[in-house]
């Protein structure tokens, strides 16, 4: 059965978490909305807010091609869309925008054509869309997701994160492309710095799923991706050294960066201090950044099928919750 209007709520999420490169994510309370609906006409896009300037406004746009790969693997036959869009994302920061683009698409259009697709089929399609799954993963069932992805089969666990994990972000106002990112990392790694990580990422999952935050600070190191992207992120390697200092359970580059991560007891008496800590220890390497307190979001996409009033403009109808 074809849905008549489907509107999905999909949240940002950081990868790697430190060690656990092209492996961890957690899904954060920041969002994307997209609608979507079979349209009368020709194809239309209705993209808001700054995030969305310059994007195509064609068949080539990204939401278009991914809905269209879900009706081809459904079998069902919607060539003309309107596709409406909102994202308080931040892009090119390591927030997992690109991700939650296209598990919003992915999840819109398997809502329009009935959900054919279960979400292991969805969570296959996005790893191979994005060429790693650690975001996908977690924008796509919220939560901690630890993912592996051989190219041809994407297998996951989410685990609930502790419900006093809080997160603060730093977001610096230059973008970095994930490839630029991807280009700093060596071909070859040595055997030490494996094994490295394989001891961190394995406690650091460990410390999550049984709740021992105590851990992260310990867990979360990694010397595989993090000291070879650190001269791209003045000021990272000293955040990362000393954020444990001023109250944070651990730190971390938030993807492929720029964005830095610390997570946050909750109950800290300590957040005014780190906050100040991220933003000098930037601005003393000559580089502006937003702070943001998030949450881990545990729901991953919250959808709604034909339940929206259509006099009410696409951004009215979502703008409670937007953070602007
Ligand atoms: N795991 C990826 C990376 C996340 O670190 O390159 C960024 O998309």
């Amino acid at each position: 059965m074809i849905n008549g209007q489907v509107l999905v709520k999909v949240p940002a999420s950081t990868a790697n978490l430190g060690p656990g490169f092209d492996t961890l994510g957690m899904a954060l309370s920041l969002y994307a909305w997209i609608e979507m609906e079979a349209a009368d006409g020709e194809t239309v896009f209705e993209l808001y807010g700054d995030g969305m300037k310059g994007l195509p406004e064609d068949k080539s746009n990204l939401l278009y091609q991914v809905a269209q790969m879900v009706f081809e693997e459904a079998g069902v036959h919607i060539p003309e869309l309107r596709i409406a869009m909102y994202s308080d994302i931040p892009l090119t920061r390591g927030l997992g925008s690109s991700a939650s683009a296209i598990v919003g698409a992915l999840v819109a259009a398997n809502a329009l054509a009935g959900s054919p697709l279960s979400e292991e089929k969805l969570f296959h399609m996005a790893s191979e869309l994005e060429g790693h799954p650690d975001n996908v993963g977690a924008s796509l069932f919220g939560g901690i997701v630890v993912s592996a992805w051989d190219g041809s089969r994407a297998e996951k666990v989410r685990i609930a994160p502790h419900a006093d994990l809080e997160v603060l972000v730093a977001i610096p106002t230059f973008q970095l492309a994930t490839e630029k990112a991807r280009h700093a990392l060596p071909s070859m790694i040595e055997m030490k710095d494996a094994v490295y990580n394989v001891a961190s990422s394995s406690l650091l999952v460990a410390a999550l799923a049984s709740g021992s935050l105590e851990l992260i600070e310990f867990a979360m190191r990694d010397k595989l991706h993090q000291p070879y992207r650190a001269p791209l992120i003045p000021g990272m390697s000293e955040i990362l050294d000393k954020a444990t200092e001023h109250g944070a359970l651990g730190a971390a580059l938030s993807g492929a960066g720029p964005t830095l991560l610390t997570l946050v007891d909750r109950r800290s008496t300590r957040k005014a201090e780190l906050e100040a800590f991220l933003i000098d220890t930037l601005q003393q390497h000559g580089i502006q950044a937003e702070t943001r307190w998030l949450m881990p979001d545990l729901n991953g996409p919250e959808l709604s099928i034909g339940q929206t009033d259509r006099s009410i403009p696409f951004m009215e109808r979502i703008k409670g919750e937007v953070r602007a």
